[in-house]
């Protein structure tokens, strides 16, 4: 006898589109198949042609835990998360105090347990004087290495070369790494500070945070990985020219991959006059042709995952001047539909959203039983309808800092039902369940 049977839905797995009926018994996908109406279940829900997808695994927010929980935190972003149906997160180390050892690394799952709404992995972070943390890693125990290799929020630097040669020789597991180059952001913060005081207007940002910088800090990430045979992923490209660094392809056996996030994809050079510091983030939004560059490498698979780099700050702390107001910004809760709205407009496909979000991602980092609808399978789900107009505003959306980049939109999706583990974890009708995200398992 099943839990539940989701039937006719539009199934958007593994490269197709099919009608088919969803079993989900206890935590797992029981079974996939045209018609399983005579099949005997405790519960039936007419999908009535709408869209099922392998929730998403994003591998790149920051959910401010421990220290910083006036901006969110574990319980109230992940809630945010399922909404958008993200079903499992990787977060990162830029915490009070860093993530930079074992036992800091164990407290954030101690934390997750019982609050988080969607599955939890987080990073162990790098810094100047660790190495030895993370030489002695499990690689069970985290769902990868961060290193900041352009300073951004929290002082996680890692600036010495000679470090960051022993790091990408060493370490247990993927290295993934954000990469800027702070010597040439610093010289240009200085001749812009000259030019405007404190209040640099904020499209410069861009320029600011320059492609020549990205590119200088990616192509040295990649040259260092190539040669010391590391597992790399690089985070949130922004520019065209970075681009070249990575090869188009699937992304089975690729040594180094790539990654976009949803506010590059949707965003410009030209939303600084709008939306001022509320876009402000780091690697910086940049250009038009920026843009559509990272939407084509998405198309011809030279970046391999999107993620969201979720990071958000209070209202208040947005309203500073250029160099007082933080950089990032809040994105579960929206991520998906933003990426629908490719879908819509010819952009994207269906099938590469959700290979995008959720199969790559389980293959790069070696998720357990995730990342795609199979038989035996963890039941992450995902109910999309694509034609529901959905404004969005400041007032609807669901994060701790209850602002998002996004209002004054109007999304043509929504997602009305996300499944975590075969439970149902939010949906339009039912609202959010109790807590029941699990730590990540990795085959490692
Ligand atoms: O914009 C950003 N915000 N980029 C980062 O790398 C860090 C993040 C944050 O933690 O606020």
């Amino acid at each position: 006898m099943y839990d539940m049977v989701i039937s006719q839905a539009q199934v958007v797995n593994e490269g197709c589109i099919q009608v088919l009926d969803v079993a989900i018994q206890g935590e797992r996908i029981a079974a996939i198949a045209p018609d399983l109406s005579q099949a005997a279940c405790k519960q039936t829900l007419d999908a009535q042609g709408r869209y099922l997808l392998p929730g998403m695994i994003d591998d790149q927010v920051h959910f401010r835990e421990p220290g910083l929980t006036h901006k969110g935190d574990m319980a109230t972003e992940s809630a945010a998360a399922v909404r958008g149906g993200i079903t499992s997160f990787m977060e990162m180390p830029n915490v009070n105090p860093l993530t930079i050892n074992a036992q800091a690394l164990e407290d954030k799952y101690q934390r997750a347990q019982g609050r988080a709404h969607a599955n939890y992995a987080f990073y162990l972070g790098a810094s100047n004087d660790n190495l030895e943390q993370i030489k002695s890693l499990d690689p069970k125990t985290a769902c990868g290495i961060k290193v900041f290799m352009g300073a951004s929020t929290g002082n996680m630097l890692v600036d010495d070369p000679r470090v960051l040669e022993e790091i990408f020789a060493h370490a247990p597991t993927l290295v993934v790494t954000h990469c800027e180059d702070t010597p040439s952001i610093h010289a240009l913060e200085a001749e812009y500070r000259a030019k405007y005081g404190e209040d640099v207007p904020m499209a410069y940002h861009a320029k600011i945070r320059s492609e020549e910088a990205c590119w200088k800090s990616s192509s040295f990430a990649v040259d260092l990985a190539r040669k010391q045979g590391t597992q790399l992923h690089v985070l949130h490209l922004t520019t065209a020219r970075e681009l070249a660094l990575f090869t188009a392809g699937p992304i089975a056996n690729k040594q180094i991959t790539a990654e976009a996030c949803v506010h590059h994809l949707f965003f410009n050079e030209e939303d600084y006059a709008t939306l001022g510091a509320l876009i402000k983030c780091n690697p910086s939004i940049k250009t038009a042709a920026d843009q559509a560059a990272l939407l084509q490498a998405v198309v011809e698979d030279r970046i391999d995952v999107i993620a969201t780099d979720h990071a958000p700050h209070t209202w208040e702390e947005k309203q500073h001047t250029y160099f007082k107001a933080p950089s990032g910004l809040p994105l579960v809760e929206h991520a998906l539909p933003s990426l629908f709205e490719h879908y819509h407009a010819g952009r994207l496909s269906l099938e590469k959203i959700v290979q995008k979000t959720s199969h790559a991602v389980a293959e790069r980092f070696q998720v357990q039983a995730r990342g795609y609808l199979r038989e035996g399978y963890f039941a992450d789900l995902v109910l999309v309808d694509l034609n529901a107009n959905s404004p969005i505003t400041h007032e609807n959306c669901h994060y701790k800092c209850a602002w998002t980049p996004f209002a004054g939109q109007t999304f043509q999706s929504r997602i009305e039902a996300t499944w975590v583990n075969g439970q149902l974890a939010w949906s339009q009708t039912q609202g959010l369940a109790p807590a029941q995200g699990q730590r990540l398992q990795f085959l490692r």
